[in-house]
């Protein structure tokens, strides 16, 4: 423990600077118009391998945007981890609520404000620079493979191809990720499932064009109030939803598992200041941490139609449109609910509008082993360098490759995550803080030794 705190120490001005350049690249996968800044992050990262010591280092080309490839191979016969991240952020909008520009990373407080500073770029980072660590202290006690993609926060289709087709070469032990979030640094704690999803758009369209709504507005059907209408028929007066056949597949969490997530500590007071709501909502019967981590849900992302401009324009729309998402648990499947998400929305459908479900990405719900060599060496590298246990929690987000990884692979996945719920991601002024920065530097060496030690 002594040499890593003493290499953090002693490049903690440049660990940071090296994030800095990394964060100033305005990689947004969603928007092409950053094409060309998204492929200079590629490059970047391909570098930064290179520097800290990975050989074969590729930057292999996909359909969409490359993915990076970089490894170690000390000895055969030795485990071998593979460490995924994604370069790729999520759009910066809305901009005029960033208190400073998102790809002007700025240090306010000891925490870094930038887009990706949290999800992912500070969190895989952390990888690069514990593994020029372990090289330059001569500690690397296992074989090491990087890839990084850039294509995560679209659904990563163009890496599911190239996991496919490049199993010999992502060989491995087990998959590492740091792009989960922990209760707090106080209360470290590991991530032990992910939620699946289900993403799609919908169209409700009424007359053929926009009318006049004081000279049609009552004899035709508003699309917007029929849309409005169907979205609040889709959950109950217990806020459980209404697709039928949604909760089938469900997997009853036990009384035991029940016991064990709801004994994380959690202030719902807290909670809810952090949000400034006055009180929370959700399904009935289940705690925020069931709710969040072991229930499936279905969220509005999105909703328009009509004339959103400056001041009033009269006007009865011919379409409305949202974006609904779903997060799926074990065992529900994206593509099973997507089916009967279409069906049941075609089927509420009055006579007065014509409705289009349009699916996009989807991705399966994941759980990782708790009994794990793996899980041990993540517990015992926390332990060590927050002085506590770490508190098994379920995320509520989703990493849709993992269970692919799974699925193609026969890999397990330990989520290492650093992050916090409070650190925005996806929202403007994303922070991530030094402290879990450095923190995560000096604790990733410590999977990799007990990783190999106990593999033994
Ligand atoms: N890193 C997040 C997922 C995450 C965040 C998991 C916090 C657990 C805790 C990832 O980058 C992400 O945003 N995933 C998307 C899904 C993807 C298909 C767009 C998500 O969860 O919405
Ligand atoms: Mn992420
Ligand atoms: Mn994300």
């Amino acid at each position: 423990m002594q040499h890593i705190k003493q290499y953090v120490e002693q490049n903690k001005q440049r660990l940071l600077d090296e994030l800095f350049d990394l964060l100033r690249l305005a990689s947004v996968s969603a928007d092409p118009k950053y094409k060309p800044e998204v492929l200079k992050t590629a490059d970047y990262v391909a570098a930064k391998l290179r520097d800290a010591g990975a050989d074969n280092v590729e930057i292999c080309q996909t359909a969409g945007y490359p993915i990076v490839y970089g490894e170690k191979i000390i000895d055969a016969s030795k485990p071998t981890v593979l460490v995924y991240g994604h370069y790729d952020v999520q759009p910066p909008d809305p901009l005029e609520l960033w208190k400073t520009p998102p790809f002007e990373p700025t240090v306010r407080d000891g925490k870094i404000y930038a887009r990706g500073a949290c999800d992912d770029k500070g969190q895989f980072y952390m990888h690069v620079k514990a593994f020029e660590l372990m090289m330059q202290t001569g500690t690397l006690p296992c074989n090491i493979k990087f890839m990084i993609e850039g294509e995560e926060e679209v659904g990563s289709s163009n890496l599911s191809i190239f996991v496919k087709a490049n199993k010999e070469k992502l060989k491995a032990d087990v998959v590492l990720i740091s792009d989960t979030s922990m209760i707090s640094m106080e209360h470290p704690s590991l991530e032990t499932g992910l939620r699946g999803l289900s993403y799609l758009e919908v169209e409700v369209t009424g007359p053929n064009r926009d009318l006049h709504s004081g000279v049609y507005g009552g004899a035709v059907a508003n699309p917007i109030t029929i849309l409005a209408q169907m979205i609040a028929t889709l959950h109950d007066e217990n806020n459980h939803i209404t697709i039928p056949g949604f909760y089938n597949n469900v997997v009853p969490l036990s009384e035991a598992e029940r016991n064990a997530l709801n004994s994380a500590p959690y202030n719902e007071a807290e909670y809810k200041k952090d949000l400034d709501v006055a009180e929370l909502w959700g399904e009935k019967g289940y705690s925020t941490f069931e709710r969040t981590g072991t229930r499936p849900t279905l969220e509005l992302n999105g909703i328009w139609g009509g004339y959103i401009g400056e001041g009033a324009k009269t006007v009865l729309p011919s379409k409305a449109n949202a974006k609904i998402s779903m997060r799926l648990v074990p065992n529900q499947t994206s593509d099973a609910i997507t089916k009967l998400f279409t069906d049941h929305f075609l089927s509420i459908a009055p006579p007065y509008v014509k409705v289009k479900v349009t699916p996009h990405h989807g991705g399966e719900p994941a759980v990782t082993p708790t009994d794990s060599v793996a899980y041990r060496a993540a517990q015992k590298a926390i332990a060590e360098s927050f002085g506590k246990e770490p508190i098994p929690t379920r995320g509520g987000g989703s990493i849709p490759i993992v269970a692919l990884f799974e699925a193609e692979l026969g890999l397990k996945t330990v989520l290492m995550g650093f992050g916090l719920d409070s650190d925005a991601l996806h929202s403007p002024n994303e922070k991530y803080d030094i402290y879990n920065y450095y923190k995560g530097i000096e604790t990733i060496p410590l999977f990799h030794k007990y990783f190999a030690e106990l593999s033994n």
